[in-house]
């Protein structure tokens, strides 16, 4: 059942420790096993490895898994090793000896980056999918909120007036910066490690710009031993787009917290999305954000984490690599998932108004104050001098009238730039280049 058998048998103990949770988490690879498999042995038949009818049997076939696996139906069956294993268990079972040329050229070291290379790129096109959709919700509840103010802090103290078409602007321009560092995790994923084989290459004049084209990558990696380092590496930079993203949630996440507290008490949640207490009956919780919050500062854990599990391994493959698909795999749904239920919870927020004619925000305007001095001809310091001494002596009076501020920064979210920006960061996937590659490997 091992690709490498020779007879003799594998002690189950080491059997299970080395598998470990692999053939579970290979199955989410299993659909890009077989796409990398059919470049692969398309080429095989361009350098005479492979005859003309044995490419299109062997195509056939692995197209046949390619359904099976959309259909639920593949498994990696017990004692086969991983995907890249039971992928061609499958094709030797149906077409003989035929299934076992396949692997000319190839190790799985190349292929479980191959696989891992692809999957990245379809994973990130759902999160930016998603990133966008949660991007829009922001600027929406931004743009229909526009004229709530808010106190602004620094050092958590009041300081200037805000809104809140500019907080919820301010996440969906994070989320720009997001999707610009998950443009590099896909730039790095985007590069044919296939012909690396093992890490050394092949004797074979294999036609790697042949796999390059046929799987749309951007570009190889030339070196084969660097193709190997690569390993890790992805991982590590698809991990950092997502502790950007993970980053960007949890602050917001923190700021709901706050701002949900009586004490601040600007926003809140329907019951229906809250959570109570055991024992003081009054409670509504906004659980959802808190727990918004933890996941995101886990996911932020994950790049030191790989950085640990990779440090010090010399160039070559190791066995440790397997690892970190138990880290950076599941990270990927619980990214997805933080960003739907953050969506889900900020399209419900509901916004109090006439937050800041509160005593307490009495000092909001205080530049303002200044601001309209320097526009009577003071010198600022000269301006700032009086309203701060006014403010000492008790004699500052807010005038809440915000018509400037209005005509500053509160006033003025650029919504369409920064839908702009978005757009001209996300055409720059050029995610319509992956359809074309299933399209053309697979059929429709
Ligand atoms: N499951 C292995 C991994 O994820 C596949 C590659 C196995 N290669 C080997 N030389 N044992 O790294």
């Amino acid at each position: 059942m091992k690709l490498w058998d020779k007879g003799g048998q594998v002690d189950a103990q080491i059997e299970k420790f080395t598998v470990g949770l692999d053939r579970e988490l290979d199955n989410q690879l299993a659909k890009y096993d077989v796409l990398g498999s059919i470049a692969h042995i398309t080429m095989l038949e361009s350098i005479d490895l492979l005859e003309k009818e044995e490419l299109l049997l062997l195509k056939q076939a692995l197209r046949d898994i390619y359904k099976d696996i959309e259909a639920g139906n593949f498994v990696i069956e017990d004692g086969v090793e991983d995907v890249h294993s039971q992928v061609e268990l499958i094709l030797t079972n149906t077409l003989g000896d035929l299934g076992k040329k396949i692997h000319s050229g190839r190790s799985r070291n190349d292929q479980v980056l191959v696989d891992l290379k692809l999957f990245f790129r379809d994973k990130i096109r759902e999160l930016v999918g998603d990133i966008t959709t949660l991007f829009n919700s922001l600027l929406a509840q931004a743009d229909k909120h526009k004229d709530i103010l808010i106190p602004g802090y620094t050092h958590l103290q009041v300081a200037m007036p805000s809104s809140f078409g500019l907080w919820f602007g301010a996440y969906a321009e994070s989320l720009i910066d997001d999707v610009i560092s998950l443009h590099s995790a896909y730039q790095i994923s985007n590069q044919n490690p296939l012909g690396s084989a093992a890490g050394y290459g092949s004797s074979f004049p294999l036609n790697r710009q042949m796999t390059t084209d046929l799987l749309r990558f951007d570009s190889m990696n030339y070196n084969v031993v660097y193709a190997q380092m690569g390993r890790g590496r992805v991982e590590k930079n698809v991990a950092f787009g997502l502790a950007n993203v993970a980053s960007t949630l949890s602050k917001m996440a923190m700021d709901v917290c706050l701002y949900m507290s009586q004490n601040f008490d600007f926003l809140t949640l329907p019951d229906a999305l809250t959570t109570g207490s055991s024992i003081m009956p009054h409670k509504k919780n906004p659980d959802v954000f808190e727990l918004l919050r933890s996941h995101c500062n886990r996911i932020q854990g994950l790049p030191m984490q790989i950085t640990l599990m990779m440090n010090n391994l010399p160039s070559g493959y190791f066995r440790d690599l397997q690892l970190i698909k138990e880290e950076i795999l599941p990270a990927l749904d619980e990214m997805q998932e933080c960003i739907h239920i953050a969506q889900y919870a900020i399209d419900n927020l509901t916004i109090k108004d006439n937050i800041i004619q509160d005593p307490k925000y009495r000092l909001l305007f205080s530049v303002e104050e200044v601001n309209k001095l320097v526009l009577e001809g003071v010198p600022f310091r000269d301006a700032y001098k009086k309203v701060g001494l006014d403010i000492q002596d008790g004699k500052f009076d807010t005038d809440y009238n915000v018509a400037h501020t209005h005509e500053g920064s509160i006033g003025n979210l650029c919504i369409d730039q920064v839908k702009d920006k978005m757009k001209k960061v996300t055409s720059q996937f050029h995610f319509e280049k992956l359809d074309e590659m299933t399209h053309d490997l697979i059929g429709k």
